[in-house]
């Protein structure tokens, strides 16, 4: 597999890119035969996994003569790759391609890729007929041929399958960060949580061979990228389909075995999956991470039960019982849902007292938000957006206090961060500690992106810590 350097990467927060952000590809990148077939504009919406699949995907067409570029003015093609996971970004989706109406008139072509490109397959060209692509995340391989029947005078092309046993490798893939390279070890999802589009816009499970993963790993770590997070919609749920059957923690060790790897990161774990060798793997290994994301959705076994998250609040609570048995400390974050069709105010109140017990160091949380095709679409009892927002804020509020509280014990303490951001005032940088931790930090040294710098924690606020470069 070739890879490609870009120089220099951006900075930014991993977790708000996950589950909020846009992403430009605004890096120019020399391509072999830079515009010899013609100029693309991608952006990408949704989670890491999204994120991952556009740098793919943008490898693959650098690697057939496409040049990428920076606005969509300067395109030939404009990619949008989308994601469906909430109404709200959906919808942003066809406002967006509503800005472009008239670029298909210039001759741009215009492609929907991503979740919402699978839910709505062909739906997509009814509602904005200058899209002439459509194309799923289980289709990827076949974007090139697609190209060529547009190419070839076809007015409108689709990938929609999903049942394929592929995963989606490419021989290039065109990173947005020079040092932490993610990697998706499985793809698609095999839960049935029943809120959530991501079985119907990503398919079923498909797991990367360890042989594979393994050898990309390498290629990475030759390149200069040190630390790794590997990718997954329930990541521990990985199943090695080659004869050696690699364990999801067995996997953990390997990676972070191979010669210039520094940290392996993993997201995101699913509870019912979650086992005792995945902690000893962390506790053993200094390079696998010491941070877990263990999405709990609600803390009512009742609301549990009704969203088919396979654990009840007891079952969780062993899980993370177990995590925090370990020898040393692992930070837990977690994503929420609150006014879940049928959550009385009882049930939301376990969610708060699950938050106290937990004590997680960090917080997604979201609105219940009705998807296409889900089995909850049609649970009676909705909850108003108003109370919805209500119990949103309290929630919030709660976790902020957690935070503040947590972060504050934080001061004084040495932390090792991989330098991700540089900020516009003069002398403050942003790094990850393994934990996770996002540390502002000021400093006099002159290029430390991409380095690992000792930090010490001078201030906290619920929502992060500052501190001061240590030699
Ligand atoms: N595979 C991961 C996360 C999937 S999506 C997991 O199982 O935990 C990221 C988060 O979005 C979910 O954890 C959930 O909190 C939220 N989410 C998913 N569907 C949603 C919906 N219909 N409404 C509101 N939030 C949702
Ligand atoms: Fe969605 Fe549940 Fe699968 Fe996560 S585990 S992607 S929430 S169905
Ligand atoms: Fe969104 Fe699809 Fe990811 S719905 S969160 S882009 S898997």
């Amino acid at each position: 597999m070739l890879n490609c350097e870009l120089g220099m990467g951006k900075p930014f927060d991993i977790e708000l890119e996950r589950l909020t952000g846009r992403t430009s590809y605004s890096a120019v990148f020399p391509s072999v035969a830079a515009g010899q077939r013609g100029t693309f504009f991608l952006e990408t919406f949704g989670c890491q996994m999204n994120d991952h699949d556009s740098e793919k995907v943008a490898g693959m067409l650098l690697s057939r003569g496409y040049q990428q570029v920076e606005t969509p003015e300067a395109a030939s093609l404009i990619l949008y790759n989308t994601c469906s996971i909430r109404e709200r970004a959906a919808q942003k989706v066809f406002s967006r391609l509503g800005e472009y109406r008239e670029k298909q008139s210039e001759g741009k072509v215009i492609g929907v890729l991503g979740c919402v490109a699978q839910q709505e397959g062909e739906e997509i060209f009814k509602r904005a007929p200058w899209v002439s692509l459509v194309c799923g995340s289980a289709s990827y391989r076949k974007l090139p041929e697609m190209l060529a029947q547009l190419e070839a005078g076809n007015q409108r092309v689709t990938g929609l399958d999903t049942d394929t046993d592929e995963t989606f490798e490419t021989e290039m893939t065109r990173r947005d960060n020079p040092w932490r390279a993610y990697l998706t070890i499985i793809e698609g999802c095999d839960k049935a949580c029943s809120y959530c589009v991501v079985p119907f816009t990503r398919g079923p499970e498909r797991s990367r061979a360890s042989d594979s993963i393994l050898r990309e790993v390498k290629q990475l770590a030759e390149l200069g990228y040190s630390e790794v997070q590997l990718l997954g919609q329930t990541v521990n749920s990985y199943v090695d389909p080659t004869p050696r059957k690699m364990r999801f923690s067995e996997l953990l060790l390997a990676v972070a075995d191979v010669q210039g790897i520094r940290r392996v990161r993993f997201t995101t774990s699913h509870p019912s999956d979650f086992t005792p060798d995945i902690v000893e793997a962390i506790e053993q290994q200094p390079k696998i991470c010491d941070h877990v994301h263990l999405p709990v959705q609600s803390g009512s076994t009742r609301v549990l039960r009704a969203m088919q998250r396979t654990y009840s609040r007891e079952e969780y609570l062993e899980k993370i019982a177990m995590i925090r048995g370990a020898s040393k400390p692992i930070t837990i974050t977690t994503d929420i849902i609150v006014g879940f069709p049928g959550e009385t105010e009882s049930e939301f109140a376990e969610t708060l007292s699950l938050l106290e017990e937990v004590q997680y160091d960090s917080m997604f949380s979201f609105k219940y938000s009705p998807r296409p095709n889900t089995p909850s679409l049609s649970m009676s009892d909705s909850i108003s957006e108003e109370e919805k927002g209500r119990r949103l804020a309290i929630l919030q509020d709660h976790q902020r206090e957690i935070q503040a509280a947590k972060h504050s014990l934080l001061v004084g303490e040495r932390f090792e961060v991989l330098v991700s951001g540089k900020s516009r005032r003069e002398n403050q940088w942003t790094g990850y500690s393994t934990s996770h931790r996002m540390i502002n930090f000021a400093s006099q040294g002159r290029e430390l992106l991409g380095t690992y710098v000792q930090v010490r924690v001078t201030g906290a606020t619920p929502n992060g810590l500052a501190g001061e470069h240590v030699t």
